[in-house]
């Protein structure tokens, strides 16, 4: 940890003990630090503190919460480059890559802050002369989350950053694997004056046991989670007794489609970014390849020529271009997915050399066919199998024969062929000529088993957020 400058967003490591929680970078194995895990009855007081301090949170302005969220906003930024060296080191991406999330991440703070602001009820046409009718926006109160660890501070910000500027207070359960990335943003909102009570960073063994207590607690009044569709059902059945408002944003399985009038140069330029950030491993990464027949060899040979180029190593290392994967047990899977595929049939086009500890090498596979498992199950890793089709009814019918609708992606010139593309997709979000769609101002989530909610954008806010009606009588 040599490396990190302002030691003071991580003096929460502790000492190596039983119930401190072992930090490792998967790049190299090495221990990075510990930090605390709390006990059962600490999450219990934890809630009641988050309950406690809500009220008062709530009862500031709006402009006052938005002038400290956003001196949280400066603060992330100026600490930048510290914050992106400790997700290289606990997560893997490379450090360019881990750069461009501190300011993704950033961004939810800076435009939440602004959007508590405009939280505005309605003024409503009366169906009585004697009465006036309107609604109001108030915060749902205790806000909790879980969250992953492709994305360490993006996945908190921007479930937090609304939650604080709707008047909620927050608790967050990070990920095993990349906690300190959760304390140093939560010591930079101390810092800038956001209470301790009102934003807290939960750390544990098992997220089981934390979403349990969480789903549970009446005290926690919405759970938002990122994560799996399995993990995002039992959450959803645990929040049932409680009634809590829920956002869920789980699996995806994108399809990235090339059809036969599509600018070749940017399908593969956005093929690449899409399948390969965070080395495969984000819910929105292309997941599935179908590529028109009529252009399918070209579009192969050139995305294999691409994929050539790519580095794999250390993130912390000058020019890597894909980090290791988070743990063995992500490697495994991915390895058993395309030994499997193989098995059934599909040819690796790429080099087979398998790389030592948590690397992989990037892949493409050919001869793929509509039901292997690689073509329904998420990936999460840098696997690229590809699918010829031949005709647009065809090729909706495969897409969108998936439990997943979170993204997906074409590249076409013809505009009919757009919109109707478009609308015939059964996704969340639709990403047209280009690869990356993420961006603060939009509302990011899926539908079907990718769960519901939406983050970022107008709506991001929403989720934070109760309508009252009042009806004014005898005026
Ligand atoms: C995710 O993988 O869950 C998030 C990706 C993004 O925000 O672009």
């Amino acid at each position: 940890m040599q490396t990190i400058q302002n030691r003071a967003l991580l003096k929460v490591l502790c000492d190596a003990s039983e119930q401190a929680l072992a930090v490792v970078n998967p790049a190299t194995d090495e221990v990075l630090g510990y930090v605390p895990t709390l006990s059962e009855a600490d999450i219990h007081l934890a809630l009641e503190r988050a309950h406690g301090a809500q009220k008062q949170w709530a009862a500031r302005t709006a402009k006052d919460r938005a002038t400290i969220i956003k001196q949280w906003f400066n603060l992330v930024i100026q600490n930048r480059d510290d914050l992106a060296r400790i997700i290289t080191l606990e997560q893997g991406k490379p450090l360019t890559e881990a750069n461009s999330e501190v300011v993704y991440g950033a961004s939810f703070i800076e435009w939440f802050a602004e959007q508590g602001k405009r939280s505005y009820g309605h003024t409503i046409p009366t169906h009585n002369r004697d009465r006036r009718l309107a609604t109001i926006k108030q915060p749902v109160g205790v806000a909790a989350a879980i969250t992953p660890w492709n994305f360490p501070i993006a996945m908190i910000t921007r479930k937090a950053a609304p939650a604080l500027a709707a008047g909620c207070s927050f608790l967050v359960k990070p990920a095993n694997q990349t906690p300190l990335t959760a304390y140093a943003v939560a010591e930079l909102a101390y810092q800038a004056g956001i209470p301790q009570d009102v934003l807290q960073v939960v750390t544990h063994h098992s997220s089981t046991v934390v979403g349990k207590v969480f789903c549970e607690s009446p005290i926690v009044r919405k759970l938002s989670f990122t994560g799996s569709t399995r993990v995002g059902r039992q959450l959803m059945a645990q929040c049932a007794p409680t009634v809590k408002r829920l956002s869920l944003e789980l699996g995806g399985n994108a399809p990235f489609i090339v059809f036969d009038d599509a600018n070749i140069d940017a399908a593969v330029a956005g093929a690449v970014a899409s399948k390969f950030r965070n080395g495969g491993q984000t819910c929105v990464c292309a997941n599935r390849f179908y590529v028109h027949r009529a252009v399918y060899d070209e579009f192969v040979a050139r995305f294999h020529n691409a994929v050539k180029q790519l580095r794999v190593g250390n993130g912390m290392d000058h020019g890597v271009h894909i980090g290791p994967m988070i743990d063995q047990a992500a490697k495994d899977k991915v390895n058993g997915l395309v030994t499997r595929a193989i098995q059934e049939g599909a040819h690796q086009l790429t080099e087979q050399s398998r790389m030592e500890g948590l690397f992989m090498m990037p892949t493409i596979l050919v001869n793929v066919r509509q039901g292997m498992d690689i073509v329904h199950d998420e990936i999460f890793g840098p696997v690229a199998p590809m699918i010829p089709f031949q005709s647009d009814e065809e090729l909706i019918e495969m897409t969108n024969d998936t439990i997943y609708g979170l993204a997906a992606y074409f590249y076409s010139q013809n505009i009919s062929r757009i919109w109707r593309v478009a609308e015939a997709l059964e996704y969340g979000m639709v990403g047209i000529n280009e690869g990356i769609i993420s961006t603060e101002q939009v509302p990011f989530g899926g539908v079907k088993q990718s769960g519901f909610g939406r983050e970022g954008g107008q709506e991001g806010i929403e989720e934070y957020l109760d309508t009252k009606y009042l009806c004014f009588g005898g005026i």
